[in-house]
C-alpha cells in the first residue's frame, strides 16, 4: 500500500515567457481573461491546495480547459511550476534535482493516458514491459511481473496480440497493466477512460475499484464526468479556470455544491449512488434486531438489500459492526429525492 499522499500547497502556474511577473497581479485578482488580454499569458492554475490521502483515489474534474492536465502533469513535473509546492514523502517535487525526479518519476509514478500511448509494433506484452524495459530490468523478471498483470486486468490469453487487435478497452487494459508492472505509489490517470465507449468505462471502472481495494496505491484521476468520478473518487476537486471551487467526498459535493455552478453539475445525479446510510438514519431506540447494513453502504445498495430480505428496516452498525442507528425504506426514498436547502446542509455535515 502507498503510505504517502500527495501534498499541493499554493500552487500556481501561468504560461508564458515573464510568468512570475504576473504572480502577483493574478494573486491580488487578476482574473485569467485579464491576465490573457492585457499580458498575453495563460492563467493554468491559481492557488491550488489539495492534500490527496495515500492509498485513496483523488478525482480532480473540470470542463475542458480548467487546468485538469495542467495540474496532474505537475505532479510528474512535466510541467513546471510557476510558484508552489508538491510534496510527497517529504520532498518537494517541485525541488528535486534531475536525479531525484528521474528516479521519481521511473520508481513512484506511472501515467495511464486517454489514448492508450502504446507502441503498435510491440504485443500486448512488451507494451506491458515497456517500462521494466527502460530501467534495466532483465527480460526474464520482466515478462514474469508483466504476466502476473495481464492476468490481471483480465487479458490473459492476449499476450501475443498487437495493439489494433484490440477493442479500445482492451488497449486500456494494456495501459493499465503496464501502469501496474511499474510497481509505482503513485497512479496518475489523465481522462484514462474518456475515450472508451460508457459500458466499458464502467467495466474500466470496476477493474480500477476492485484492483486497488488490494493495492490501495494512491490515485490521481482526472475525468470530466460525475458518475464517473462520484464512483471512483475518495475525495473530489472541482476546477473552474484553474482554481478549485470545490473539494470533499462525492456525498458532500452532492449534498452542499458550493456553487451554482457545481449545483448545475450535480443536479441530475443519483443520490442513491452517492448518499450513505449512517448519513441519513435514525438514533437507535431499543435492542436492535433485523436485518444489519454498513453505515457506508449507499441509499441504492441499502435499499436493494432490504427489498432482497423483504425487509422495511434495517439496523446499520458502524465499522466494528456495533449497531448505530435504524434506516427504513421511505427514509431512503425520501433522502433519494432532493430535500430542503437547510436539511441538505444538515445532511452534508454528518
Ligand atoms: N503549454 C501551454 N501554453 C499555453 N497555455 C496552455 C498550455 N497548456 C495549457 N494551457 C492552457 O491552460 C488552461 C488549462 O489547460 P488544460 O489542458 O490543463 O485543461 P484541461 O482541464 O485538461 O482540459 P481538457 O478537458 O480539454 O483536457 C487552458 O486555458 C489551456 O489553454
Ligand atoms: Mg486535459
Amino acid at each position: 500500500m502507498a503510505s504517502q499522499g500527495i501534498e499541493i500547497k499554493g500552487l500556481y502556474k501561468i504560461f508564458g515567457n515573464r510568468a512570475r511577473d504576473y504572480v502577483d497581479a493574478v494573486k491580488a485578482g487578476m482574473t485569467k481573461a485579464e491576465l490573457n488580454e492585457k499580458h498575453g499569458h495563460v492563467l493554468g492554475l491559481k492557488d491550488i491546495n489539495i492534500s490527496m490521502p495515500a492509498g485513496g483515489i483523488t478525482v480532480v474534474m473540470g470542463l475542458s480547459g480548467s487546468g485538469k492536465s495542467t495540474l496532474i502533469r505537475h505532479i510528474n513535473r512535466l510541467i513546471e511550476p510557476t510558484v508552489g509546492e508538491i510534496v510527497y514523502d517529504g520532498a518537494d517535487i517541485c525541488r528535486m534535482n534531475e536525479k531525484d525526479l528521474r528516479e521519481f518519476r521511473r520508481h513512484k509514478t506511472a501515467m495511464v493516458f486517454q489514448k492508450f500511448a502504446l507502441l503498435p509494433h510491440r504485443t500486448v506484452i512488451e507494451n506491458t514491459v515497456y517500462g521494466l524495459d527502460i530501467q534495466g530490468v532483465p527480460r526474464a523478471d520482466s515478462v514474469k511481473r508483466g504476466q502476473y498483470w495481464i492476468e490481471r486486468v483480465g487479458l490473459a490469453g492476449f499476450e501475443k496480440h498487437y495493439p489494433n487487435q484490440l477493442s479500445g478497452g482492451m488497449q486500456q487494459r494494456v495501459g493499465l497493466a503496464r501502469a501496474l508492472a511499474n510497481d509505482a505509489d503513485i497512479l496518475l490517470m489523465d481522462e484514462a477512460y474518456s475515450a472508451l465507449d460508457p459500458l466499458i468505462r464502467v467495466d474500466m471502472q470496476t477493474v480500477l475499484l476492485d484492483l486497488q481495494a488490494e493495492l490501495k496505491k494512491t490515485v490521481v484521476f482526472i475525468t470530466h464526468d460525475l458518475d464517473e468520478a462520484l464512483r471512483l473518487g475518495d475525495k473530489i476537486a472541482i476546477l473552474r479556470d484553474g482554481q478549485v471551487v470545490q473539494q470533499g467526498t462525492g456525498q458532500e459535493i452532492v449534498l452542499s455544491p458550493a456553487d451554482d455552478y457545481i449545483t448545475a453539475f450535480v443536479k441530475e445525479v443519483n443520490r442513491g449512488r452517492v448518499i450513505r446510510a449512517k448519513t441519513v438514519m435514525r438514533p437507535l431506540e431499543g435492542a436492535p434486531d433485523g436485518l444489519r447494513l454498513a453505515g457506508s453502504a449507499t441509499l441504492e445498495s441499502a435499499a436493494k438489500r432490504m427489498t432482497e430480505a423483504g425487509q422495511s428496516r434495517a439496523v446499520v452498525t458502524d465499522e466494528d459492526g456495533a449497531p448505530v442507528g435504524t434506516l427504513d425504506l421511505p427514509t431512503i426514498i425520501a433522502a433519494m429525492v432532493t430535500p430542503a436547502g437547510h436539511e441538505t446542509e444538515k445532511m452534508a455535515a454528518e
